[in-house]
This record gives structure tokens, C-alpha cells and sequence, in this order.
């Protein structure tokens, strides 16, 4: 049941482990003149507590999606010049802050994937629960669309997608009937794509797993926005951009991406020094500190008021030197 009184629209977006992501960012943020960027703005859930719990913060936001710019600049209208919104991918981090004169950040906040306004606007396509235009850009402004990957990309590329971004099992099976009707009529809707899905699927993977087209979705979106390698760029890019002190914090919702932020934020903790040698000499120490012990999870008491929240998985670190590499 919605706790919304009637008459009054639902909540669009509930921030996912907000307190959490304040605390791990709180030590880096109460100096007069810090700078914490919200890499991934969306609805501006998280943006709008990191201005009212850290008065003394500067916010700098991304989003590649303007439709969420725009509603997020009205909701943070109210903080005036202590928040500067910018439309951008947020690999471009580091020339976002060049541009605005930034040489360091003390607070770097990821909140990875889609947004509930992304998932809920039945036209951008994300959705597989209804029938839609095949689209999935969070930019729709560039780039192309999931229909156009599926009608004209090369089966083996289709199943590699499918495989790599959806750990889809049965991805052979699956693009094998994609290209037999898209050969009779290409794709616009979603609907269509479930149908197939599910036909092509044995009856018993169809019992596990919920709906069998989520992952093949999954991977499209992955592919469209080409997530994977965007992030790739972006988490070290971030750590790059914090002063000694600050702190990153990300929220992944599936495994890939997870694996992503712990193999730099590991990477960035490790001593890579030569072995046997009897001082670690400074450019080899670790440049960063976990703050995480693995991935922490949001609470089932969350969990329970906000189902989006159930795949979060949160990591954080800490900034503990200059890079001497
Ligand atoms: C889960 S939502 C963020 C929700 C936000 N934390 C809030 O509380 O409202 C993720 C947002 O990140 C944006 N996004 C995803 N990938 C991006 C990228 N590579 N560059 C910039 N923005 C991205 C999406 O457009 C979406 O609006």
C-alpha cells in the first residue's frame, strides 16, 4: 500500500541508502569551500540531502538525461549557486571540473543505472513489463537506439551482448529467433521482444528468475549507453579528482558493475610494491582506503519500503595520498 495521501502524485524516486552515502561521504564534507559531485543527478534524491546536510558544500551534478535535468534544476532551485547542474556523461568528469575551475573534489557520489523516471516513462522503453518503443537511451538527444541494435547488429555481436551484460544462458537461442523475425519485419516495440523471449525460452528456465526478458533488457540498455565501458573510465577518473581526505562513494545495482568498482577501489588500496623489499617507499603505498568491508547492503526494513533498493550494493574509499606512480 502507498503511505500518499490521495491526491497527492507518488513519490517518483526514494534516494536508495542515503543515510549511508551520508555518512561515508560526512568526514570529507564539512570544511567551508568543499566540492561533492553527484555523478549520476537523476531525480536529485541524493543531490538535495548532500546540500541540506552539508551547508557548507558545494554540489556539482551530472546527468545524460536532460528530461532529469530539468526536473532536478527546479528541486534544487532553492540552494541558488551552491549547485551547478550539468548535462554530461560522467566519464567527462574530469573536463566538467576543468571548465568550472575545480582543481580537486572532496566527495564523489555514483548511483548507478536507471532512474525510477526512466523506468516508470513507459516511452523511453526501459520497462519490459509494458509495451513500448524500443529506445533505452538516457540521452535521447544522441546515440542510437535498442531497436536499432537489435535489427542491424551481427548475431555473434547480439549473442556476446547478450551473454557479457545479461549473463543470459540462453542467449544463442534467443538471438537465433531475433534474427529469423527481424529478417520478416525489424523490431520497434517492446512487447514484441518479450513475446519472442519467452517463446524461445525452454519452459523450465521460464519458472526461475522472474521475467525471462529482464536480463536479455538488461543487456541492450548495458550496450545503448554503453554503461560498462563508461564506468570503466569514470571510477577512476573520480578517485583522480579527490583531494587527500575525500571520499567516493557508489551504489551498483547489478554484478557487473559492482565487480567493476571493487576491482579500482582494490586496486587503488593494494601496495604494489615489488616484493621483498624491506620499506614500502611512498609511491608504491596504497592511494586509497576501503571504508567498505565488501559491498554493504541496503536493510530489508528499506528494502521493504522501497523495492528498487533490493540489488543495491554500496562501496566506498578514501583518497589517503597524492598519486607518486
Ligand atoms: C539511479 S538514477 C539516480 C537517482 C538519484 N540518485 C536520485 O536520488 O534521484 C541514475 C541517473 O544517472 C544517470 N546516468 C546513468 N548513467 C550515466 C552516465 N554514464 N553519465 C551521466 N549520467 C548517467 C541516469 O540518466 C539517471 O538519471
Amino acid at each position: 500500500m502507498s503511505d500518499t495521501p490521495p491526491g497527492q502524485p507518488e513519490p517518483r524516486h526514494v534516494p536508495v541508502m542515503l543515510r549511508r552515502c551520508l555518512d561515508l561521504l560526512a568526514p570529507a564534507l564539512a570544511e567551508p569551500g568543499a566540492v561533492v559531485v553527484d555523478a549520476t543527478l537523476g531525480l536529485g534524491g541524493h543531490s538535495e540531502a548532500l546540500l541540506s546536510t552539508f551547508p557548507a558544500a558545494r554540489l556539482v551534478a551530472l546527468d545524460r538525461d536532460t528530461e532529469a535535468l530539468k526536473l532536478s534544476t527546479e528541486r534544487l532551485a532553492p540552494f541558488g549557486d551552491r549547485a551547478t547542474l550539468v548535462h554530461a556523461v560522467y566519464d567527462e568528469l574530469p573536463a566538467v571540473l576543468d571548465r568550472l575551475g575545480i582543481a580537486r573534489v572532496q566527495g564523489v557520489l555514483f548511483d548507478l543505472g536507471v532512474s525510477s523516471m526512466q523506468l516508470d516513462e513507459a516511452g523511453r522503453g526501459f520497462a519490459y513489463a509494458q509495451d513500448a518503443p524500443l529506445d533505452m537511451r538516457m540521452d535521447q538527444t544522441t546515440g542510437i537506439s535498442a531497436a536499432e541494435v537489435l535489427n542491424t547488429y551481427p548475431p555473434g555481436d547480439l549473442v556476446r551482448i547478450l551473454r557479457a551484460y545479461g549473463e543470459e544462458k540462453f542467449a544463442r537461442k534467443i538471438v537465433d529467433a531475433v534474427v529469423r523475425e527481424r529478417e520478416r519485419e525489424p523490431f520497434s516495440s517492446s512487447a514484441r521482444l518479450v513475446e519472442l523471449i519467452r517463446s524461445a525460452l525452454p519452459q523450465a528456465a521460464m519458472r526461475t528468475g522472474g521475467n525471462p526478458a529482464k536480463r536479455t533488457f538488461q543487456a541492450l540498455r548495458i550496450e545503448v549507453n554503453g554503461e560498462l565501458a563508461v564506468l570503466e573510465r569514470a571510477v577512476p577518473a573520480a578517485v583522480g579528482a579527490l583531494a587527500v581526505g575525500g571520499r567516493i562513494a557508489v551504489l551498483s545495482y547489478q554484478s557487473l558493475e559492482d565487480r567493476l568498482v571493487k576491482q579500482v577501489f582494490a586496486a587503488g588500496a593494494a601496495n604494489t610494491a615489488p616484493p621483498g623489499l624491506p620499506v614500502v617507499p611512498e609511491q608504491y603505498q596504497p592511494r586509497l582506503k576501503l571504508l567498505t568491508r565488501g559491498a554493504e547492503l541496503p536493510t530489508e526494513d528499506e528494502i521493504a519500503e522501497n523495492r528498487r533498493a533490493a540489488p543495491a550494493r554500496l562501496r566506498g574509499a578514501e583518497r589517503i595520498r597524492e598519486d607518486l606512480r
